[in-house]
């Protein structure tokens, strides 16, 4: 439809089928003729007057499915304006990759591009148009569970993976039928509750908002994301969804986002709870004056937008914007002319779950895979030696991970499976040896007959599926006691011990890496888990993720990340006397630091050169550094690239990443890889809130880790 016309369609509408726009419903009121939902979930029932004027769908899929209510809902509504579908598509659709935090470790946006376009297809023939995806919230505590969903600590990250996603589920056009809609998400600073409590309160400086927790959604704005999803917590006390100051004057007016406002699930009527709305009437209030457009699940717009429009305490005219931007969506995405888009039971069979698509699940879980520490044990040479398989992930654990919901565990390929037969002339015992939280006797027993049989043992552990994502904070972040009394067992055997870790967050490892002498860190890894475990594990791929989030050495250290500041009196400087900001009782340093990762080859870092040592705004600096592969096999590293501001107006992170690039390498091969570093680079947020960059000298780290050590200095002349 031309867009002026839409004008004219907004012009017809009375106010209540345009506050029906402003709300997202469940599907189940238009495919269940007798629907009523009553009990402890009738705050939930769909009012019936809503059902023909409802805007978007929540949660439905399946081509017949979204069909069939799309028409339902065509028949029984007066303007005929199509719904909108959305769903969580997160880490793929039927067709599951590894988690978020996986596709950050491969440090290679083009993962997220490749995932995305593969979820948008599956997403789309299922008849759904916006994905709630990506979330790009910056963590640092891994005790919260929805660490899972974002790809880490790091701004630089975040923002060209959130690009990265961005693109790819959107793609260049809405011609192409399989792209879908992306909506960035939780706005704002979701990632930062107190003491890593999901839902809970986040307590920052505007001034560090600004600089830490805006720029990866900004950067998912810039790549043209159709929406944005407001977020559970406060901001500087006030609930996202109700927060003016962050939707409108912030996101809408200074981040330059034009698109769609859809508050998080019930967000508009938690304002209740949170206690800056008396009831439903003053929620609705506070969300419609924020400019938040779309009401997720609960219907308070639906129930008192009139009364305060009448009132005069809402201007119609807000209403008619929010509406306008909905239809202009709608409008983009071509519903006007086909209702359905790319909803087709037909491509569901043909392109969902395709083997194209399993192929690329398969190698982004290998490229999302972290090495951690490795003895000399890995990989296993297939010598005809006898391997004992130990662990509730060997076999029939979820490693689909949270957060898959058309994804089918069953369906993903089983490290048991994929070991024996990567593994020709050896022999593969198994035994399970414990659950996820318990185990028994016999288990152990058996567990330990296997190993003792065998020449080398792989350990394969994690959390449940469900010990990670919405809801699923945990306070003390080692392997459940079962696993970990397993492991130890095991290895009073004295044998090779591989542990491969199949979890949703940093852990701590401290029951792990001492009796471990490899570690091999796989996330959940979606539906080709076992493959790409079993291709690591004999070497067929050589492992090349990088951690996104700092493991820490003990859950009193968290928040623990690399970027830290330095402080007034740096435990490095004052090696000896008490008086440095240290713990009495453990190091100030995470176990495995951001950034980090072994390859079963080797890699030569060159002295570093810089262009130049004086920057100035019409004169970046170039740095170069060459890479070789110094060892006997192909590998990719993430070359990584650090700055330090020496002197700042407000103080600055001891090392910021600036610069990454993931390059590949035949053995004995060498590359030269080139960073640009610009002034507009090297801005933060002063103390005024404008960005700036600071006169003066800054450092240059390139290495292979947010270790890396100092290879040069250069100023900068404003
Ligand atoms: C989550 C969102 C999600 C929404 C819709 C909420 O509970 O916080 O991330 O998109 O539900 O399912
Ligand atoms: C302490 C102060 C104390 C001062 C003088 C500092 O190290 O932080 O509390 O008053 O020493 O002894």
């Amino acid at each position: 439809m031309e867009e002026s016309k839409l004008q004219d369609l907004l012009n017809e509408m009375t106010l209540e089928e345009k506050v029906g726009q402003l709300t997202q419903v469940f599907g189940q009121p238009y495919l269940d003729d007798n629907y009523e939902v009553t009990g402890p979930m009738s705050f939930l029932a769909v009012p019936s007057e809503l059902v023909p004027v409802a805007g978007s769908i929540l949660g439905a899929s399946g081509a017949e499915s979204t069909r069939k209510i799309q028409d339902v809902y065509l028949e029984k509504s007066r303007l005929k304006i199509p719904l909108l579908f959305m769903a969580d598509v997160i880490h793929g659709y039927k067709t599951i990759f590894p988690i978020p935090l996986g596709i950050g470790a491969s440090w290679n946006p083009d993962t997220a591009v490749k995932t995305a376009k593969i979820s948008a297809v599956e997403t789309a023939v299922s008849g759904i148009h916006v994905t709630f995806s990506p979330m790009v919230d910056l963590v640092r505590d891994p005790r919260w569970g929805r660490v899972m969903e974002s790809t880490g600590e790091d701004k630089f990250l975040n923002e060209q993976f959130a690009e990265a996603f961005v693109r790819g589920y959107q793609g260049d056009s809405y011609s192409d039928p399989y792209a879908i809609a992306s909506c960035v998400k939780h706005f704002a600073a979701y990632g930062a509750p107190e003491g890593g409590r999901d839902y809970n309160t986040v307590n920052m400086s505007e001034r560090q908002l600004r600089e830490d927790y805006l720029s990866a959604y900004q950067a998912a704005i810039d790549a043209g994301t159709e929406l944005v999803m407001t977020s559970f917590n406060v901001v500087d006390g006030i609930p996202s969804t109700g927060n003016r100051w962050l939707l409108k004057d912030l996101l809408r007016d200074e981040m330059g986002f034009e698109g769609v406002v859809i508050s998080d699930w019930g967000a508009v009527k938690e304002m209740i709870p949170h206690g800056v709305a008396a009831d439903e009437k003053e929620a609705a209030l506070k969300a419609l004056n924020a400019t938040n457009d779309i009401e997720m699940m609960t219907f308070t717009y639906h129930r008192y937008a009139k009364d305060h429009i009448d009132a005069g305490h809402v201007d119609e005219k807000l209403i008619d914007e929010s509406v306008m931007r909905i239809l202009k969506l709608k409008n983009k995405l071509g519903l006007f002319e086909n209702p359905y888009r790319a909803a087709s039971q037909d491509d569901e069979k043909d392109l969902i779950f395709s083997d194209a698509h399993r192929q690329t699940a398969l190698e982004v879980a290998e490229e999302s895979m972290v090495l951690l520490k490795n003895d000399s044990v890995l990989p296993l040479e297939d010598n005809g030696q006898t391997v004992a398989l130990i662990g509730p992930f060997a076999e029939g654990e979820d490693m689909l991970g949270a957060w898959s919901w058309k994804g089918e565990a069953e369906t993903a390929s089983s490290l048991h499976a994929s070991l024996k037969s990567a593994l020709t002339s050896g022999n593969v015992l198994y035994a399970k040896g414990s659950a996820i939280t318990e185990t028994t006797e016999e288990w152990m027993e058996e567990a330990v007959k296997a190993a003792s049989e065998a020449d080398v043992v792989i350990m394969a552990l994690g959390e449940s599926a469900e010990m990670s994502g919405e809801a699923a904070s945990r306070s003390d972040i080692t392997l459940p006691q079962s696993q970990a009394d397993l492991l130890k067992k095991i290895a009073e055997l004295g044998k090779p011990i591989a542990t491969v870790l199949f979890n949703g967050r940093p852990l701590d490892l401290n029951t792990v890496e001492p009796y471990s002498d490899a570690i091999l860190e796989a996330w959940f890894p979606g539906t080709e888990g076992g493959e790409a475990v079993a291709n690591l594990l004999t070497g067929k791929t050589n492992p090349s993720g990088k951690l996104p989030m700092s493991f820490p050495e003990s859950v009193g250290q968290i928040p623990v990340y690399y970027n830290h500041y330095n402080t007034g009196r740096p435990a490095e400087e004052r090696e000896e006397g008490r008086y440095a900001s240290r713990y009495l009782d453990v190091s100030n340093y995470p176990k495995y630091a951001f950034g980090y990762g072994l390859s079963y080859t080797s890699f030569d870092y060159s002295k570093v050169t810089l262009s130049s040592d004086i920057m100035t705004a019409d004169e970046p600096i170039e740095v170069n550094v060459t890479l070789t592969n110094t060892g006997k096999r192909a590998g990719q590293e993430a070359v990584q690239l650090y700055i330090r501001d020496l002197v700042g107006e407000v103080v600055r992170p001891k090392k910021e990443l600036k610069g990454f690039r993931k390059v590949q390498l035949n053995p004995g091969e060498s590359k030269k890889v080139s960073f640009t570093l610009s002034e507009d680079m090297l801005t933060y947020v002063h103390q005024d809130l404008t960005k700036q960059a600071d006169a003066g000298e800054f450092d240059v780290f390139v290495g292979a880790s947010s270790l890396a050590e100092h290879s040069g200095r250069f100023s900068l002349k404003i």
